[in-house]
C-alpha cells in the first residue's frame, strides 16, 4: 500500500499514529547506524533558539542535525540575544530592545530549519494555553519549526518516551501511569500533557494519578483514566511515568498534599516488572529516590539516549518535507 502520511511542516505536537509510528521506526533505524543518512542535511542548518535553560533537548539537537550532515547553531536568546517584545502595536519605549518580528523574520532568513524552546509564565493562562511566545515565532519566521518544548508540550520528549516504551514493551499495548511527584518549584505542565496526548495517540492504556487539584487540562487527557489512589493506579503497571506540574485549575501554584507521593519501591509491590520513567532534571529523593533511579527499573538514562534519534527522525521528516 502506498504511504499516505501527510507530511508535516512544523513538529509542535502529536499529529497521527501513523505518523508516530513512521517517526518511531526512523528513530530506531538511526540507532542503528546514526550515520546512514549523513549527507541528507548537507549545505543546510538548523537554528536552536533557546528561551530558557537546557541539557538534553540543546545537545540531543545539535547531534541529530550533525549524524545528518546539517549544521547546528545555537542561540541562547535569554542570556544572548536582545531583549524582545512580543506584543503587535507595542510602543517600545522601555525594556524589550528588538520585536519578535523583525528578530524571527532574520532568523527565519538564517536557517532551514528552526527549533525553539519557550517555556510558559505560568501567570497567564490565556497566554500560555495560546502558546503566544512560541507561536509569534511560528508565526513570523517563515520556515518549518521544532519545538524544543512549548508552553503547553514537548513533543520531541514525548517522541523520545514512545520510543523507550517500544524498545522495552513486550505487550502490544501496556499499562501505563504517569504520576504526580512532589517538587519545591512550580513546573509547566508541557511534559504531561505532551506524555498524555502521545501515549494516547499512539494507544497505549494510561492511567493518570495525582492529588486532588493536580487535574491536567483535559484537551491532553481525554481518554486517560484518572485515578487518585496513587497506589491503586500503580497496580500491575508496565510503565511508571513519574512527573511534577502545578496546578492548572489554580493556575502556576503549589498546593499543599501528602509527601508519601514521591515513588519508591514500597509503592511498586503490585507491580513488580514495572520501569521507571523521568524525563529530566530530576530531583533526587524530592520527585524519585536514589533506589529507584539507580535501580534496574529505571529507564531515564535511556529515554535521554533516545532524544538524539527522536531529533534525528524528526529533522529527517521535515527535510524530505
Ligand atoms: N528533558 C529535557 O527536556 O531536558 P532539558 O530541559 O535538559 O533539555
Amino acid at each position: 500500500m502506498a504511504n499516505i502520511i501527510k507530511p508535516i511542516t512544523h513538529f509542535t505536537k502529536f499529529e497521527s499514529h501513523e505518523l508516530g509510528i513512521q517517526l518511531i521506526a526512523q528513530a530506531l533505524l538511526y540507532k542503528q547506524n546514526p550515520f546512514v543518512d549523513k549527507l541528507k542535511g548537507t549545505g543546510k542548518r538548523i537554528g536552536c533558539i533557546f528561551l530558557n535553560p537546557s541539557l538534553r533537548t540543546r545537545v540531543s539537537t545539535q547531534l541529530a542535525a550533525l549524524n545528518l550532515g546539517m549544521e547546528p547553531i545555537i542561540l541562547n536568546m535569554d542570556k544572548e540575544g536582545w531583549a524582545l517584545e512580543m506584543n503587535d502595536g507595542a510602543v517600545m519605549n522601555r525594556d524589550k530592545v528588538e520585536h519578535i518580528k523583525d528578530a524571527a523574520a532574520v532568523l527565519g532568513s538564517y536557517f532551514d530549519i528552526l527549533a525553539i524552546r519557550a517555556f510558559p509564565s505560568l501567570t497567564n493562562r490565556e497566554e500560555d494555553l495560546a502558546d503566544f511566545v512560541f507561536n509569534q515565532f511560528v508565526t513570523y519566521c517563515g520556515k518549518p519549526v521544532i519545538s524544543l518544548e512549548s508552553a503547553i508540550r514537548h513533543p520531541l520528549q514525548s517522541l523520545a518516551d514512545q520510543i523507550t516504551m517500544k524498545e522495552n514493551s513486550t505487550k502490544a499495548k501496556p499499562k501505563v501511569v504517569m504520576t504526580w511527584a512532589p517538587h519545591i518549584k512550580a513546573i509547566p505542565h508541557a511534559v504531561a500533557n505532551s506524555f498524555a496526548e502521545w501515549t494516547l495517540g499512539m494507544d497505549h492504556d494510561l492511567t493518570i494519578t495525582h492529588p486532588e487539584g493536580y487535574e491536567l487540562d483535559e484537551q491532553f487527557t481525554k481518554g486517560a483514566k484518572l485515578e487518585y489512589d496513587q497506589n491503586k493506579a500503580l497496580e500491575n503497571a508496565d510503565f511508571v511515568y513519574v512527573k511534577n506540574w502545578s496546578s492548572f485549575n489554580d493556575y502556576g501554584k503549589i498546593l499543599q498534599v501528602d509527601s508519601n507521593w514521591m515513588l519508591t519501591e514500597e509503592h511498586l509491590i503490585a507491580a513488580p516488572n514495572a520501569k521507571i520513567m523521568h524525563c529530566l532534571p530530576v530531583r533526587r529523593n524530592v520527585e524519585l529516590s536514589d533506589e529507584m533511579l539507580d535501580s534496574s527499573r529505571s529507564l531515564v538514562q535511556e529515554q535521554a539516549k533516545n532524544r538524539v534519534f527522536a531529533a534525528q527522525s524528526v529533522i529527517s521528516h521535515l527535510l524530505d518535507s
